[in-house]
């Protein structure tokens, strides 16, 4: 699969978006290791707080249809410079997808790359949690 398939469909997730309180629309595509794609979209509350950006709801997806394994994401939305996710996403993102490549656009263009590892560079894991001294 190429990354502009992924932000075609990312694109698209778009469309669905629930951000009637921001205004600010996201999409999201997630790449299963064995070349599947789960889409996501923001979804806002009157309540605020329980808004679900993009990122999370297609990876919650994921995991609920048993996916496992994840090579890559797309993030779109509509700005200029490059909409990264947020510091929640990226916790989330490790647990499930540990150092995906993530590929970030607007309607018109690809606007940057990155590993999360770039992102996320000293994340807390499960590996804090193990009984092993070394893990620590
Ligand atoms: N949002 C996302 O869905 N993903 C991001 O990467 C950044 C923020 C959503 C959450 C909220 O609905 C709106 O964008 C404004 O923060």
């Amino acid at each position: 699969m190429r990354g502009s398939d992924l932000v075609a469909a990312a694109r698209s997730a778009r469309e669905h978006a629930h951000a009637r309180y921001s205004n600010f629309r996201v999409g999201a595509a997630l790449e299963t290791a064995d070349g599947r794609l789960i889409t996501g979209c923001n979804i806002e509350n009157a309540t605020y707080g329980l808004t679900m950006c993009a990122e999370r709801v297609a990876m919650f997806k994921a995991l609920s249809e048993g996916h496992r394994a994840f090579r890559r994401i797309a993030i779109v939305a509509d700005t200029d410079t490059p909409t990264p996710p947020c510091g929640a996403c990226r916790q989330v993102l490790w647990e499930f997808g540990g150092d995906l490549e993530i590929i970030l656009a607007n309607a018109e263009r690809e606007t940057a790359r990155f590993m999360l590892s770039e992102l996320f560079p000293h994340p807390f894991d499960a590996r804090f949690l193990s009984d092993e001294p070394s893990s620590r």
